[in-house]
Parts: structure tokens; C-alpha cells; sequence
């Protein structure tokens, strides 16, 4: 019996030694400790040996299921280990890897002009105004002191939905707007969407941008007028831009004027982006008509106020070089990708 115990120790030992898994452990568990196991069956076979010799037997026994089971256990914690390990190695993450960048958009160039053009005037205390871009006749011509049958009709091809409606052809539709609203002062400017039935070419398209400013309050004069207009230009395009005003004629400004700046490619020495006059025309602008004025309900012998107009697509045009305006629209995203930095 007691050599029979010693086999089944060795072996057990060696079997312990030689698990590679905690599934081959617990086999072996059960092969010697278990309820059938080798070891339970010596004790259960005690009671044929001689009463004498079987105290002996039964402490030797236990003695070697308790050298097992601590074998067995240190065996388990150290495959643990050995698996924990294993598990780490092949699970580590290398956070210094470069990740692929993810595909960021970026804002369309006439968008960033747009926000560009509205931080500019909001810091110099303008409000944003926005109307719609079905507009009225009364408030696209009439309003605007630009009567049916009037000849300066003719500068603006419309697009009509009825004999009344059309898609707006002006954002300087908001001034008559935002007069009937509000009392002065006011000083708001509308960026937005506008429309002509103009022809598809390098330069035009039925589809641009305006935004239209108006100033109305007690003793407002040309100079606010000039003053205004060049703070804002030195901020777009550099601070040695200077402005030059020409007369001009719009039939709801009088005087009426354009006004031109310092071309940003030559610095007013002449290049061919000024076409060698060094001066670019930006917007038209004047002193807000008092008929209009008196259209809308505000007193033009108490209030006077200026109103400009420039077109946003053309100040993307000259700032980022575009040379067809048709790839403002066109949506292709090798155009489009490269004003990221636009953002
Ligand atoms: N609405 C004019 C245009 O589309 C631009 C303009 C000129 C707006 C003079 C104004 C202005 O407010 O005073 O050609």
C-alpha cells in the first residue's frame, strides 16, 4: 500500500510539473483528489489492511494530499501568471502608433470671407440682419426708390416667380425692411444670397453673395460714410489699404459713390489683377435717399444715414487668387480641400 502511495505521488508530481493549462491541472486535480480519485480510493481500501498499520497509512495520505493540493496551487497561480502575461503582450496597445487623421471638411471660401466680413463689422457695433430670399417687388425696387418701368431696372435681370414676387436680386432689399421695423440708430448689416439671370461665365453667376450695410441716425454724414468703409478695408486687406471714393449713381443712395482700394497684389503700382490702375473697385455705397428714408416713416430732415453694398464672392475671388468664379459652385473637392487653413 505504502508503495502504491509513492507511485502515486511521483506521478502526481511529475503530471503537476509537466501541466501546460489550467484545464490540464484541474484534470489532474480530479485523476488524484477527486471523489474518484486515486488517492480518495487508498483511503477508502484502508480497512483491508492490518487495524495496526492503518494510523500510519491514513498520515501518510494526508500528508501527500496536502503536499499535492499546495503543489497543485502554487502550479495554478504560477500558469496564471504565465497566461496574464501572455494576454498582455498580445493585447498591448502602442498609444505612440500615428493614428490615421480623420477626414475633417472645411468651411467653403465664400463662408469664411462671409464670417470674416460679419466679425469685422459686429466689432465696429453693426448687427446682423437676414430677410428673405423671395422678396417682394415693393421691398426689391419700389421701396428703393427704383419704380417699375425705371431704366436702372435694367442693370438687374430678375428672376420672377410672379408679377409680384421674384428671388431677390439686392440685399439692399433688408434696408427698406429693417427701417419699417426699427427706429434709429441703426446700424445693421445683411449678408445673403442673391440672384440675376445673368449668363454662366468666369465672372458671373445667377447665384452670389452680397452684404448690404445700413447707418441711420441724427447728423450722419459722408465722412461717417468714408470713415466707416476704410477701417473696414484696412482690416480685410492690410493697413496700408487706402480708399478712394468715385462718383457714382445708384437710384436709393444720393450722392452715390464706388469706392475703390488700393489693388493687394501690387500695392497700387499696377499689376494685372488692378489691370495697371493699382486701384480695385470693392463696393457701392452713398447717402441714403431721403425720398427712401421718408418711404420707410423716419424723417430725413432729423435723421441721414449711408448704405454700401459689396459682393462677398468677388472679395473670395481676389483673396484667395480664384480665377473662374464657376469653382465657387461647382462643389469639387480637390477646389474645395484646399481652403482647410480657411477654417
Ligand atoms: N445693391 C447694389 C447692387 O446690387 C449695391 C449697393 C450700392 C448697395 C449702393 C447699397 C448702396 O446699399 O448704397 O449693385
Amino acid at each position: 500500500m505504502l508503495n502504491k502511495l509513492g507511485d502515486i505521488k511521483s506521478n502526481a508530481q511529475h503530471e503537476i510539473q509537466e501541466a501546460d493549462g489550467l484545464s490540464v491541472l484541474e484534470s489532474i486535480r480530479v485523476k488524484y483528489l477527486g471523489k474518484k480519485g486515486s488517492l480518495t480510493e487508498i483511503l477508502r481500501s484502508m480497512g483491508s489492511c492490518p487495524p495496526q498499520e492503518r494510523p500510519a497509512l491514513g498520515m501518510q495520505v494526508n500528508k501527500v494530499r496536502a503536499l499535492l493540493e499546495e503543489q497543485l496551487t502554487r502550479k495554478q497561480e504560477e500558469l496564471s501568471a504565465k497566461m496574464l502575461e501572455l494576454r498582455l503582450k498580445s493585447e498591448r496597445i502602442d498609444v505612440t502608433v500615428p493614428v490615421e487623421a480623420p477626414h475633417v471638411g472645411s468651411l467653403h471660401p465664400i463662408t469664411a470671407v462671409r464670417n470674416e466680413l460679419i466679425s469685422v463689422f459686429m466689432s465696429m457695433g453693426f448687427d446682423v440682419a437676414e430677410g428673405p430670399e423671395v422678396e417682394t417687388d415693393y421691398y426689391n425696387f419700389e421701396a428703393l426708390n427704383i419704380p417699375q418701368d425705371h431704366p436702372s431696372r435694367d442693370m438687374q435681370d430678375s428672376f420672377y416667380i410672379t408679377e409680384n414676387l421674384l428671388l431677390r436680386t439686392q440685399t439692399s432689399a433688408m434696408q427698406i425692411r429693417t427701417m419699417e421695423k426699427q427706429k434709429p440708430p441703426i446700424r445693421i448689416i445683411c449678408p445673403g444670397r442673391v440672384f440675376r439671370a445673368d449668363e454662366v461665365d468666369a465672372t458671373h453667376s445667377p447665384v452670389f453673395h452680397q452684404l448690404e450695410g445700413l447707418v441711420v441716425d441724427k447728423g450722419i454724414t459722408m465722412c461717417d460714410l468714408k470713415g466707416t468703409l476704410d477701417a473696414f478695408a484696412k482690416k480685410i486687406y492690410g493697413s496700408d489699404t487706402k480708399t478712394k471714393l468715385r462718383p457714382s449713381f445708384f437710384p436709393f443712395t444720393e450722392p452715390s459713390v464706388e469706392v475703390d482700394v488700393t489693388c493687394s497684389e501690387c500695392g497700387g503700382k499696377g499689376c494685372r489683377m488692378c489691370k495697371d490702375t493699382g486701384w480695385v473697385e470693392i463696393l457701392g455705397a452713398g447717402m441714403v435717399n431721403p425720398k427712401v428714408l421718408s418711404g420707410c416713416g423716419i424723417d430725413p430732415n432729423v435723421y441721414s444715414g449711408f448704405a454700401f453694398g459689396l459682393g462677398i464672392d468677388r472679395i473670395a475671388v481676389t483673396r484667395y487668387k480664384i480665377s473662374d468664379m464657376r469653382l465657387l459652385f461647382e462643389n469639387d473637392l480637390r477646389f474645395l480641400e484646399q481652403f482647410k487653413s480657411a477654417l
